[in-house]
């Protein structure tokens, strides 16, 4: 007889259990539909089932927590304790360093603190723009360049853009310091898409990346969505012999890299890599694909992707829903080609005419993209 009532209440106590833990997983992933989106891909992307989500999660964080896992693509050699890279109290510089205008700026500068707070309430553009017009050294486009020493790397920094206004102050009042502390030149471009296609981001980066081109001197691009803001000012935004990746820990994944050959958020090329690499794809319409497609592309031209160590990849990511965007569909049969099609599309078939407006903090950049821009036969 107790058999019997076992049996059921055993098999209820245990569905219930089931139960539970499938709502905890449930509200996890589908807090931000954003993010479960990006996750269900990130899954479809490595060829695993869906109904092993579960599993995966956990093992996902087992073999990217373990420390022999994120060891690749470092380059901060100095300390395997990234803790280390924490300390607000390292002196980052020997102390009888002095700046010189005809001396290269250093790479790590006692300026550069580690953590930094990430503020994430809005504000109006003016008053962002007023806030920087204090700076005298930002000229039009947001161009600043440091006084005390050359800087390292000129940097163009390109931002894809529709519909998020409210994203683009937030972005400035964060970045702006991060990188004057940094001692690099920089100045920002936003490539705005208008007319009724799904947004294109890898059309967009590759025409920012053209009229960066007309308008200065760089020697490094960096592809960067304007949602994502460093969390660690050591993050250093220059370029350097690999194609780099420098959002490597999202909070939108746990600070997990997703999966290795994960390109996406903020990556940054030298001029001469990304022309060589014939820049990006202009067939991804809708989100999602493009940056694996420019991950092959690195590699099949024999680049590795370097990434910045431990905690100093941090990123946070302002909450938004994918208002109104696109998943591409087509990215699978596309990423199947990305060889055969990495020299007839992108930098070199994409024709357009943008409209370019110079203002206080950044360089505007409005076109309306279409499929016709870049014209390429069908694989
Ligand atoms: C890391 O790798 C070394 C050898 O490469 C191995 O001995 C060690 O057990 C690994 N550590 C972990 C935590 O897996
Ligand atoms: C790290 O790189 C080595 C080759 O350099 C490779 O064999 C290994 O699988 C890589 N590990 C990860 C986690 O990507
Ligand atoms: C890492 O560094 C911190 C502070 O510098 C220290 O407290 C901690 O013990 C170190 N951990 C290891 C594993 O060395
Ligand atoms: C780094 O690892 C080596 C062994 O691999 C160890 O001897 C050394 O103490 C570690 N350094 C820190 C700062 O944890
Ligand atoms: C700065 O100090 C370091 C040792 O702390 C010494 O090796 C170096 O020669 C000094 N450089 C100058 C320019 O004085
Ligand atoms: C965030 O930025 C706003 C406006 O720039 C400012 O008023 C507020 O004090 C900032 N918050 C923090 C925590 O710094
Ligand atoms: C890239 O990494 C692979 C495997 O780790 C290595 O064999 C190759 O030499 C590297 N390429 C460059 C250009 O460093
Ligand atoms: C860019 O300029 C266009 C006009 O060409 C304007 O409609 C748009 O709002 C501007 N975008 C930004 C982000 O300033």
């Amino acid at each position: 007889q107790d058999a019997r009532l076992e049996g059921p209440i055993g098999l209820i106590q245990q569905a219930l259990f089931i139960f539970s833990w499938f709502l905890i997983i449930m509200s996890l992933l589908y807090r931000d539909t954003g993010a479960s989106n990006t996750y269900l891909f990130m899954v479809q992307a490595r060829g695993i089932m869906l109904k092993e989500n579960v599993k995966t999660i956990g093992h996902m964080i087992r073999l990217y927590t373990n420390k022999n896992a994120t060891l690749n693509g470092t380059d901060y050699p100095e300390g395997n304790n990234s803790s280390d890279n924490l300390a607000q109290t390292v002196m980052y510089l020997p102390e009888n360093f002095t700046y010189s205008p005809s001396q290269p700026c250093p790479e790590k500068l006692p300026y550069m603190r580690g953590f930094i707070d990430v503020n994430m309430s809005e504000i109006g553009l003016d008053e962002i723009q007023k806030i920087f017009s204090k700076d005298l050294d930002i000229e039009p486009g947001g161009h600043w360049r440091p006084k005390d020493c050359k800087p390292r790397w000129k940097v163009a920094i390109l931002i894809p853009f529709r519909n998020r206004h409210e994203h683009l102050p937030i972005f400035f009042r964060h970045l702006i310091p991060v990188l004057q502390n940094q001692r690099l030149e920089f100045a920002f471009y936003v490539v705005e898409q208008t007319g009724t296609q799904p947004f294109n981001r890898a059309m967009l980066f590759n025409i920012g990346f053209k009229e960066a081109m007309k308008d200065g001197d760089w020697d490094c691009v960096i592809f960067h969505d304007v949602d994502h803001l460093p969390e660690n000012d050591r993050n250093y935004y220059g370029c350097g012999e690999m194609p780099r990746h420098f959002a490597a820990k999202l909070d939108k994944y746990m600070y997990i890299l997703p999966y290795n050959e994960f390109f996406g958020g903020v990556s940054g090329l030298t001029i001469e890599q990304f022309k060589k690499i014939n820049g990006f794809p202009n067939a991804f319409w809708g989100w999602g694909g493009e940056d694996d497609d420019l991950w092959n592309r690195v590699h099949y031209v024999g680049y590795n992707v370097s990434r910045p160590e431990g905690e100093l990849g941090k990123y946070k990511s302002i909450p938004h829903h994918h208002r109104g965007e696109v998943q591409f569909l087509g990215r699978y049969k596309l990423l199947r080609y990305s060889r055969e099609r990495q020299y007839i599309d992108g930098l070199n078939n994409l024709l357009y005419t943008p409209t370019v407006l110079v203002s206080k903090l950044y360089t505007n950049v409005t076109v309306n993209l279409m499929p016709e821009l870049a014209p390429v036969q069908d694989y």
